[in-house]
């Protein structure tokens, strides 16, 4: 798993990443296309289903401190009458701009698709998310235009919708 100027390690999302959830998760600037911060209930809840064995959910550590930087995760999500794996990611300011969620993102990817139960990965970012549309281009996903949805619960938002075909996969 390569990222620029380094390699990106993926670790199963632990017991003790509640901290860098929160910062994630927790921090207005982060979710700025994600529908505004979690609150610290919230945030437990995720953390319980992140550290969960087989969640999906894991620590990205940047290679140059290793440090936690981030997160990816994958998770089954049907979409037009099909089952697939949704991805997700998110990087630290600290560590952003370096190729760490690009890479990131493509292990995540590969590990989608070697858990074996779905033929296709999608992605839901915000159309004004440069970085993480940037991600999805770069991967070789198609978009297959927008749609609104309601997320996080309680709020309409329009999202750009992703779909890579495992077997297309750059
Ligand atoms: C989206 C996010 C994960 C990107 O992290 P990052 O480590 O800075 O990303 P990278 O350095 O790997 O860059 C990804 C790509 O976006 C491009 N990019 C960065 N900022 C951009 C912008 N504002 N507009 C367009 N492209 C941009 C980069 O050039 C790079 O493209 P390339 O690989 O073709 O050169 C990070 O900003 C983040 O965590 N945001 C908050 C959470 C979030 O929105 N997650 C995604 C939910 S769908």
């Amino acid at each position: 798993m390569s990222a620029e100027g380094g390699e990106v390690r993926l670790v199963h999302w632990g017991a003790g990443d509640l901290p860098l959830l929160s910062g994630l998760v927790g921090d207005p600037a982060m979710m700025e296309h994600l529908g505004g911060p979690e609150g610290e209930e919230k945030i437990r809840d995720r953390q319980r289903r992140y550290e969960a064995p087989g969640s999906g959910a894991f620590k990205v550590v940047d290679p140059a401190s290793g440090e936690g930087a981030g997160w990816v995760g994958f998770w089954p999500r049907e979409w037009g009458g099909e089952e697939a794996f949704e991805v997700g990611w998110a990087i630290l300011p600290a560590f952003q701009g370096r190729g760490l969620a690009g890479a990131a993102a493509a292990a995540i990817v590969g590990l989608a698709e070697a858990d074996g139960r779905h033929d296709a990965a999608l992605a839901f970012p915000a159309p004004d998310n440069g970085a993480s549309n940037a991600i999805c281009r770069r991967l070789g996903f198609e978009v297959l235009g927008e749609a609104d949805m309601e997320y996080p619960p309680g709020r309409m938002g329009r999202w750009n919708v992703w779909r890579l075909a495992f077997g297309r996969r750059r």
